[in-house]
């Protein structure tokens, strides 16, 4: 159990009045989490703050070599009031599972969850009222070592940050156009495609510019090495329901292992659906679009939640989907997980967890 100081803000800032206007990670709440890791001492210094700028020594490792992990979840104000958190030991083991990867020191899955209940539980009162905002809450950490040496740091920074939020894309529930990379790759066997780390993003913003110039969302990134299978899309997991069954890339190293991504698959499981978890070629989700029975595609995600696709483009085909608008299971799933996010439904999964009022 860490021992949290906290010394709030004597600045508050203005609340947004206008909710429906929050956008995505554009406005931060009056407080953050900051915690130090050092060779000698671990982590140690928990500490909720005014949010504020970190002064940073130019030769900070980070600016240099990216070692770098983060992650992204949410709080929910429910009907009565009290704010819960989604799966947070999730988050907290993925973040583990990165941290591994970028030679990062790993965080207690206790720790890490006790941080993001303190500050949700500080500033409880930037949660959202209304329906489809929430509190986007992204934890990172960072090396801080002072130098240009290529090495594992041996100071760290771990940093919260919220920002209240509404819908991740523009179009919000609308569906959107997808292009198919046939260039670039996000990931490949080996490298860091199942962390989220931020040199995966850094790496994927060409191809994203790319299509937006193109009038596309975001890319679906095939498979590194022979660029047939499809893997996820820039900010989501993707699934495709083909002719009644459900297909997803596999978690094998190179995609994300999405935590909406799972509990979709344990709903779809429990709906009798059956969801392969596999190879699927592009060129196969294409001749399903031409045989009608492409029925459905849908992105998965934190920041997302269920995001409908109406169209894939690849290597200059075009798959319509859904007629251009959200297909029946894709509704159906975005109105249970968020229904059991802002607990409107019942949440039999025990996936919420509540943010008890304590400071
Ligand atoms: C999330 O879904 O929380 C993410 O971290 C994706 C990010 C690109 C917004």
């Amino acid at each position: 159990m860490l021992d949290i100081k906290i010394v709030r803000t004597t600045e508050p800032k203005a609340k947004p009045q206008d909710e429906s206007k929050l956008g995505f990670g554009k406005i931060f709440t009056d407080h953050m989490f900051l915690m130090d890791y050092t060779a000698d001492e671990g982590w140690h210094d928990a500490r909720v703050v005014p949010y504020a700028s970190l002064p940073m020594d130019p030769a900070t490792v980070v600016f240099h070599y990216a070692q770098e992990i983060f992650e992204g979840m949410k709080a929910y104000r429910t009907a009565d009031g009290s704010v819960q958190l989604f799966r947070p030991d999730c988050n907290a083991k993925r973040f583990q599972d990165s941290a591994d990867r970028l030679c990062i020191p790993k965080i207690p899955v206790e720790d890490f969850v006790q941080a993001v209940e303190t500050l949700v539980d500080v500033d409880r009162d930037w949660v959202p009222h209304s329906d489809g905002a929430s509190l986007y809450i992204r934890p990172f950490v960072f090396a801080n070592d002072v130098g240009l040496g290529v090495h594992a740091s041996k100071h760290y920074l771990f940093c919260i940050i919220c920002a209240p939020s509404g819908a991740y894309y523009a179009e919000g529930l609308d569906p959107v156009r997808i292009y198919v990379e046939d260039e670039y790759i996000r990931a490949a066997p080996g490298l860091t495609g199942f962390t989220k780390c931020g040199g995966n993003y850094a790496a994927s913003i060409k191809a994203g510019e790319l299509a937006e110039e193109k009038g596309f969302s975001q890319v679906l990134w095939l498979d590194g090495v022979e660029k047939k299978y499809v893997e996820e899309v820039g900010s989501m997991n993707i699934m495709f329901k083909i002719d009644g069954k459900i297909y997803t890339a596999a978690c094998t190293g190179t995609v994300l292992p999405g935590v909406t991504r799972r509990s979709i698959i344990e709903l779809l499981k429990d709906w009798g659906y059956e969801v392969i978890e596999g190879k699927l070629a592009i060129a196969d989700v294409m001749k399903a679009a031409e045989e009608g029975k492409l029925e459905e595609v849908f992105g998965t995600g934190t920041a997302a939640v269920v995001s409908p696709v109406k169209e894939l483009d690849w290597e200059g085909k075009v798959a319509n989907i859904s007629g251009g608008k959200i297909g029946p299971l894709t509704q159906k799933l975005y109105d249970t997980l968020t229904g059991i996010q802002w607990g409107k439904l019942p949440d039999t999964k025990g996936w919420t967890v509540k943010v008890e009022p304590k400071v």
